[in-house]
């Protein structure tokens, strides 16, 4: 369905056609003196500069054009040449009746060619908890993935586990040491015991004890990386032990994102690109991309000239190349970081084909992947365009650094949504919501408040921009927050349970009140703000809108009764106009991966 913004464009591009104007330039926005007109075009401005014609006099015989639209109410030459627009109440009308008939879309539009989409998030580690970094690449990629998917587009969401790496050598010399693993170290063909020696608990107190001893012990270190290389070669023991950290953590971790509303079309880890790593060397080798350096093997990816200052460790300073070579093999023979994920595109390709892969991770990675997406070009695993970095920055504390708990730990995630959640109970008694519910109910509101504020608070920033966590702000019922606006979505449907107790029945809308005209712009920028959400990969547009239009509907409910309204058919309308605002916003809080109670 088209919005109305498109809908007078393309009445105001053939006025300016008809004027033997360039109809390009004819623009059609949303006007920025709401109180004189719903829409503006400022179209003649450019084209009279290009013809050499008087702006004013252009704008006068294009609205010359528009006046008989029956879409239109008014249509006015204001300043040097804007074209003010301003729509009738019929055409609102008509338009807010499609949104209200459209179940599926809420008077979106869908992609007009799907494509097939590949997004990579949350990445997740073996055996380390979760971090706010992981939050929000979880809630961004979430986002990303149901506006994809509810735009027409085929999405597989992939958790892209990270199982493969040095720290998989840690913890197999970590628990080895602890005498838990005897049985897995012995260099046969087993059979191993099918029972994991170790719980969620040993892995996560080994990994950061090994972690920090290998940054200080060289020969632990040396043991570790032997072990990595040991298990990436295929030592069935080892393989059998990693299989059970693996298992081991992903339940643990399928918990904390069920928590959230997060969930994975694929759970594929970095190991799962290994089958394709031997054939994937080999082929780099006879593209001749895959050069020896130092004992290791690297592709380059910069181009010739491109260079940075780079300081050595006898101190003096060289231009190395920028970014710099992928490491494809280590001297030690292990698959790195970047090798995995190089590999991975080859498997994508293979099992999927898809016509894009978003990645939603952290800036700081930012060169990583653009080495990797280099190296993928020039080797022909994707064309350039179809691998896509959607870098975020961080949530810092009050101090402006990355968040910290009071102790000066990393925060984990698991604990945080305990912390939201218990803040969400205290906000609503405080509130004196929910009093009334079963202890069931008000447990299952709790935690949806919590969830919609952790959610709310990343997705209304801009993905680029850092921001400072402050609980208590998103915790609010006032403002821009998830409270809020569940708060909102609650209210009318609050409403319309006593309209149907009351046997009251929705029914043509019409509109005349400024505040339903204003309610029934609001849903017609809905399927803009989906589509610059999507092109622009920018979940913020559409928490825009929700917020935007709550505040609408709040403005409507003020101004216009709706059960109390005086004729029957505004009753019906108002309470068709109202569905149709909840079915929209729960749309939007849906896109943002927001689920909403029925009560409060
Ligand atoms: N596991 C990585 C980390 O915790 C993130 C993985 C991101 N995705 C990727 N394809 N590299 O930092």
């Amino acid at each position: 369905m088209t919005d109305l913004r498109t809908d007078l464009g393309e009445a105001v591009a053939a006025a300016f056609a008809a004027e033997g104007v360039d109809a390009s330039v004819a623009r059609v926005t949303a006007s920025d003196r709401p109180d004189l007109a719903d829409f503006q075009s400022n179209g003649a401005l450019a084209a009279a500069k290009a013809l050499k014609a008087n702006p004013r006099e252009l704008a006068g015989r294009v609205a010359e054009r528009l006046v008989a639209d029956p879409r239109l109410s008014a249509v006015e030459v204001a300043g040097p040449g804007f074209i003010n627009l301003k729509v009738s109440d019929e055409a609102l009308a008509s338009r807010a009746q499609g949104v209200a008939d459209d179940a599926v879309l809420a008077g979106a539009s869908s992609v007009v060619e799907p494509r097939k989409v590949v997004i990579d998030y949350a990445g997740p580690n073996v055996a380390k908890p979760m971090h706010v970094g992981h939050l929000r690449s979880s809630i961004i990629g979430e986002s990303l993935k149901r506006l994809f998917r509810f735009r027409g587009d085929t999405v597989w969401g992939d958790a892209h586990f990270g199982d493969w790496g040095f720290q998989m050598g840690l913890l197999i010399v970590a628990v080895g040491d602890e005498g838990k693993a005897d049985a897995f170290l012995a260099d046969g063909e087993g059979p191993f015991p099918d029972h994991s020696p170790v719980t969620l608990d040993d892995l996560e107190r080994l990994y950061p004890l090994a972690a920090g001893k290998a940054k200080e012990d060289a020969a632990y270190r040396d043991r570790a990386r032997k072990a990595t290389a040991e298990l990436q070669s295929g030592r069935l023991g080892y393989r059998a032990l990693w299989r059970h950290f693996v298992a081991v953590s992903r339940t643990a971790l399928e918990r904390e994102f069920g928590a959230l509303d997060v969930t994975f079309d694929l759970w594929n880890g970095e190991s799962d690109a290994d089958p394709r790593m031997a054939g994937m060397i080999a082929d780099l080798t006879a593209k001749g991309l895959l050069v020896e350096d130092d004992g290791a093997q690297v592709v380059h990816v910069a181009r010739p000239g491109e260079t940075r200052k780079k300081k050595l460790p006898d101190g003096s300073v060289i231009e190395a190349p920028s970014p710099p070579p992928l490491l494809v093999v280590s001297s030690e023979g292990s698959a790195m970081y970047g090798t995995t994920d190089l590999a991975t595109i080859v498997d994508r390709r293979e099992t999927l084909n898809p016509d894009l892969i978003l990645y939603v991770v952290d800036e700081r990675q930012a060169e990583h992947f653009e080495q990797v997406y280099r190296a993928a070009y020039l080797a022909g695993y994707a064309k350039p365009g179809e691998l896509e970095h959607l870098g975020f920055g961080t949530m810092n504390g009050t101090d402006g650094k990355p968040f910290k708990t009071r102790a000066g730990g990393v925060l984990k995630l698991h604990d945080l949504i305990t912390q939201a959640t218990d803040k969400a109970r205290d906000r609503l008694k405080e509130a004196e919501l929910g009093a009334d519910l079963s202890q069931d109910e008000f447990e299952d509101i709790a935690h949806k408040v919590a969830i919609a504020a952790l959610k709310f608070a990343d997705l209304s920033n801009s993905r680029t921009t850092s921001y400072v966590f402050d609980l208590d702000r998103f915790m609010s019922f006032e403002g821009k927050t998830g409270p809020y606006l569940l708060y909102q979505t609650v209210r009318i449907k609050s409403l319309l349970r006593k309209a149907e107790a009351q046997g009251v029945l929705s029914g043509p809308i019409f509109v005349k009140e400024p505040a339903e005209r204003d309610l029934v712009l609001t849903l017609d920028a809905f399927d803009q703000a989906v589509s610059d959400a999507y092109g622009k990969r920018a979940p913020h547009l559409i928490a825009e809108h929700a917020y935007r239009l709550a505040q609408a509907f709040s403005k409507f409910y003020a101004a216009c009764p709706v059960l109390a309204a005086s004729e029957p058919e505004t009753v019906g309308s108002r309470l068709a106009l109202s569905a149709a605002a909840l079915m929209q916003l729960e749309t939007a809080l849906r896109l943002l991966g927001i689920d909403t109670p029925e009560r409060m």
